[in-house]
């Protein structure tokens, strides 16, 4: 680790100052009617992007996959899924990005591939192909009356099991998600060796200025695969997450995906290629340091799931989706934990509340009711905007789109772990070791299942919301009609206007809020959140309600009013769902 002193400030870099613009290829814009977004179809929005005022455009993944883990799940590094366009359609894209001065990264999913994967097949072929050990094949267990057993207990991220058996080959291969997406063996050089080529060259090679990478402390796992501890008595799967997360050989794995690929690239405009890791089941500020110091030369930054997980239960175990109230002391907490970790480090930090992996923010963190959704999502977009560390937004959340409506049925719902934990669910309460899990995994999916961020993006007031001439894979939101970029395009006053303003605002006072240290106050009221940003001799104070109901604004001390959610402030009272930043140069 770096010394205290010689990093009393960050150093300024293009990626701590971009913000970046997560686009779900399959929801944004459908260009020839088949009901799935394309590439076509985001190049067709390229002037909306860049009329935000983001820096750099994430790209979920569009590589082919037979999309049972929508794309997560990849058949083909070095090709794209065909409905989504090809090759050349993602080219012109990095080229418009960068003509509208925009980065432009690319997911990195490296922890496994989909079973219709060449790498697999051949793995599976036979015990003796070259690419066997690409992969996890281990024997079967067996117990007291002979009947099969998977090789260790672990419990898969989508609910059930790690291990699923082959009846070619007779074995168990591991897959921490689906039984569809095999985990890769990291351990094995020509595996590496491999993935560096065709999933990053490849890609780094036609202009790509870095990577979002999937999973990334999951490569190494405890390969004596020992079984995890029982702690949920009513399944025989339990979280194992001590055996393939942060595992032994994870930093030199990620060091040398540095050192051998990530170096030896430069951006369009000859800056270094950026990384930003998906780093869950990391709670410790010093293992999170781990990957981010600069110094490690490993990650440049990383997502943090703390805030995602409010009202969820504890992560990497069967009770994600079982809901439990949450009080904004804790919201407050964590958001100070993230944004103090970095100070006096070589190390750098995340700002976000939403992907496409979460309920929309409005919905979790705000109020989505009519009356409240607007100022809700404004003032979450202040709340967040004045926040240390690089700024994320995910597709729609710029105009203030919510979860889909509670009326919809779990049909609706498409994803495979919200299928999985709800099959689950249902299969727990009737076999009557839980029997109300049901009702609350219901609940839980309608407030925070993946699907609500996947929802097409609402375009304008057309049939479904503009985003195809066709019928959406997914169902487009009722609402559409009422919350819809075109309209808010032309109203001053709207979400996705304050967005772009706040987008400006975090530009001009980069100093303060982009890389100021952060000071929370008055950390147990339970309705607002205010925090105080320093950079040298300028403070920003910045001061959000999270209620329906006014709340007391509190001390400004003569510093002046840089910017309110509301168009006409009151002297002494923050109004529901009110945010203002107050700034003292
Ligand atoms: C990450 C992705 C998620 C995916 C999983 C498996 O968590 O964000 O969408 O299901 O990895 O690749
Ligand atoms: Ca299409």
């Amino acid at each position: 680790m770096v010394p205290y002193a010689e990093y009393t400030a960050h150093k300024r870099v293009w990626w701590k100052e971009a913000t970046f613009y997560q686009i779900y290829p399959a929801s944004f814009k459908d260009s020839n009617g088949d009901g799935w977004g394309d590439i076509p179809g985001v190049l067709s929005k390229i002037p909306y992007i860049a009329s935000l005022g983001v820096d750099a455009v994430w790209l979920s993944p569009m590589f082919d996959s037979p999309q049972i883990d929508m794309g997560y799940d990849i058949s083909n590094y070095e090709a794209v899924y065909p409905p989504y366009g090809t090759v050349a359609d993602v080219e012109n894209l990095i080229e418009a990005c960068h003509k509208n001065d925009m980065k432009f990264i690319l997911d990195l999913v490296v922890n496994h591939t989909s079973d219709q994967h060449d790498w697999f097949k051949e793995s599976r072929s036979s015990k003796n192909n070259p690419k066997r050990d690409w992969y996890f094949w281990k024997p079967a267990r067996y117990d007291d009356h002979g009947n099969r057993m998977p090789p260790t207990n672990w419990r898969s991220y989508f609910a059930g099991g790690t291990w699923t058996w082959d009846e070619h080959t007779e074995e168990y291969y591991l897959h921490l998600y689906d039984e569809t997406q095999p985990d890769l063996n990291w351990e094995n050089d020509d595996c590496r060796r491999a993935i560096y080529s065709s999933a990053m060259q490849f890609w780094l090679d036609r202009g790509i200025d870095g990577f979002r990478v999937d999973t990334v402390n999951k490569y190494s796992k405890v390969v004596q695969f020992p079984d995890a501890p029982v702690t949920d008595p009513t399944s025989d799967v339990q979280p194992a997450a001590q055996f393939w997360c942060n595992g032994p050989r994870i930093h030199e794995f990620i060091k040398e995906m540095h050192t051998e690929v990530l170096s030896k690239y430069r951006t369009y405009d000859g800056q270094p290629v950026v990384t930003v890791g998906e780093l869950s089941l990391t709670p410790e500020p010093q293992g999170v340091l781990n990957y981010v110091s600069a110094a490690a030369k490993e990650l440049n930054m990383i997502f943090q799931f703390d805030i995602t997980h409010l009202g969820q239960g504890p992560p990497g175990c069967g009770s994600k989706y079982d809901f439990t109230d949450w009080k904004l002391p804790e919201m407050k907490r964590i958001v100070e934990k993230w944004q103090t970790f970095i100070d006096g480090t070589d190390g750098w930090t995340t700002v976000f509340n939403e992907n496409h992996d979460n309920g929309r923010s409005i919905s979790r963190f705000g109020n989505d009711r009519p009356e409240w959704r607007e100022k809700s999502a404004m003032m979450l977009a202040l709340c967040f905007a004045a926040q240390t560390g690089t700024w994320f937004l995910y597709q729609g959340q710029e105009i203030g789109m919510v979860n889909a409506p509670m009326e919809w049925s779990i049909e609706e719902y498409k994803d495979v772990e919200s299928k999985n934990y709800w099959r689950e669910a249902v299969a727990v309460s009737e076999e009557g070791a839980d029997p109300t899990r049901k009702e609350r995994i219901a609940q839980g999916l309608q407030l925070m299942a993946r699907d609500h961020s996947r929802l097409p993006f609402q375009w304008n007031t057309d049939s479904n919301g503009g985003f195809s001439s066709g019928k959406p894979w997914m169902r487009a939101h009722d609402l559409y009609t009422e919350i819809n970029a075109e309209t808010q395009e032309k109203d001053g006053g709207s979400v996705l206007s304050f967005y772009k303003r706040m987008l400006r605002l975090r530009k001009e006072h980069s100093d303060v809020f982009i890389y100021g240290t952060f000071e929370l106050l008055d950390a147990e009221n339970v309705s607002t959140f205010v925090y105080r940003k320093n950079f040298q001799d300028k403070t920003a104070l910045v001061a959000a309600n999270f209620t329906t109901s006014p709340q007391p604004l509190p001390p400004t001390d003569g510093m002046e009013l840089l910017v309110s959610s509301y168009s006409k402030t009151t002297p002494s009272t923050l109004q529901p769902f009110e945010g203002r930043i107050y700034i003292d140069y």
